[in-house]
């Protein structure tokens, strides 16, 4: 370990960078792509060459990407749920689960005006990124006229994880290099792979290993393809459990998380986190105040996460639209090292779906409903948020036990 450490250091001096693609297995290039300027950088040329590494040519890009996404009084709208999650929300409103339908609602949803200044970007699924509005725009264009940015959901679900128990794992690692560089090339400029850790289930080692493993390999293709990744393994809210145990399955996720994403020369500069609050479980009888939920996320960012990582995004995993907000301005009470920010799907769309009903003549109503929403999390986001004249519908509780996106 010693010497491992001192050949690091002493290499670290003699970085090569190179603009042609030596040394590169020319495979990792798709089809079609021009090999642009290509950093290759070796530890030590006169040391095996295994230790090669190539950096993303895109490197600069991503972290103003990046920075752009976890910019002051902003988040994210996650708008990115899958066909099937998508039909169950259209299905809650009664409506059918069509193309036009998905189409109707997302239009809604992006062309919400002035909702840029709340909201830096908009996480898509595969079919709304090529998808035009109802009135035949680009979906993408309309988002960058809002100064949003078009990211997208890269994953393609979870399976049973054999060899475990009951638990799960993220598919989607084939083929992930050429379909980013398609998304890229349709202005896609960030990426969302989610992964689940089950606390009731264990969650066994081999499980933790597995998220952790993938969302690594995923954030290695997603930033050599100029995407930004998020981060995403949610700890399920399903459970009995106290905060104290969601605290300490958060520790040892994260450890794994970041000692693969480092195995994989991820750059911590170019990529935002997107992590469950630290909550008691959804069953559990003790309930935390947003003090004590910000208390304990704010502990387990500082012992796990880098400053350099530019900003952490939550998912709102079916709290209420008001408590998501609320323990996210909890968190903004005093500075912190990263952009501290949502990336709610649920928590930002619940009452706006409802508003909305899919009947035209609501659109309007729906639309100004997001808004609300978004500006609450844009407030809570510079620690401003006072919950006063939050409706009670807002306050309704959205946990749904095995939860799938
Ligand atoms: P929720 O905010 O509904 O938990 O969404 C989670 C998610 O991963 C969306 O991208």
């Amino acid at each position: 370990m010693a010497t491992a450490t001192a050949t690091a250091t002493t290499t670290s001096t003699s970085l090569l960078k190179s603009s042609s693609a030596e040394g590169l297995d020319k495979s990792d290039w798709i089809k079609g792509q021009s090999i642009r300027h290509v950093a290759v950088v070796k530890c030590n040329p006169s040391v095996n060459s295994s230790l090669s590494v190539k950096a993303s040519s895109y490197a600069d890009e991503l972290v103003k990407t990046a920075k752009s996404i976890a910019s002051p009084g902003r988040g994210i709208l996650a708008m990115d749920e899958s066909n099937a999650t998508c039909g169950k929300r259209l299905d809650s409103i009664g409506l059918e689960n069509t193309e036009a339908n998905r189409q109707a609602y997302r239009t809604l949803l992006v062309s919400a005006p002035g909702l840029g200044q709340y909201v830096s970007g908009a996480i898509l699924f595969e079919e709304t990124l090529y998808q035009s509005t109802s009135d035949g725009k680009k979906m993408v264009d309309v988002l960058v006229e809002q100064n949003i940015m078009p990211g997208i959901k890269v994953d393609k679900g979870l399976v049973p994880l054999a060899g475990s128990n009951n638990e799960s794992w993220c598919q989607g690692l084939d083929g992930l290099a050429t379909r980013s560089a398609a998304y890229y090339q349709q202005g896609a400029r960030f990426a969302k792979w989610r992964t689940v850790v089950s606390i009731p289930n264990g969650p066994s080692a081999l499980a933790v290993k597995e998220a952790a493993w993938g969302l690594a390999r995923y954030a290695s293709i997603s930033q050599d393809n100029g995407l930004v990744p998020i981060v995403e393994p949610e700890i399920l809210l399903d459970g009995e459990h106290g905060i104290d145990r969601t605290f300490e399955v958060a520790n040892k996720v994260w450890a794994e998380v970041f000692y693969y994403l480092t195995e994989n020369n991820v750059m911590f500069e170019g990529i935002l986190l997107k992590p469950s609050m630290v909550t008691p479980g959804a069953e559990c009888r003790d309930r935390a105040s947003p003090q004590q939920v910000a208390g304990y996320t704010l502990r387990l960012l500082r012992q796990r996460i880098p400053p350099a990582v530019p900003g952490i995004m939550f998912l709102s995993g079916g709290q209420s639209e008001v408590e998501a907000t609320l323990n996210l301005n909890a968190m903004n009470q005093a500075p912190n090292p990263w952009h501290v920010s949502f990336s709610y799907a649920r928590a930002l769309q619940n009452t706006c779906l409802k508003t909305w009903g899919g009947r035209p003549e609501n659109v309007q109503a729906a639309q100004e409903t997001l808004l609300l929403r978004a500006k609450s999390n844009s407030l809570a986001q510079l620690g401003k948020y006072t919950e006063e004249g939050e409706s009670e519908e807002a306050k309704q509780g959205m946990f749904v036990k095995g939860y799938t996106y």
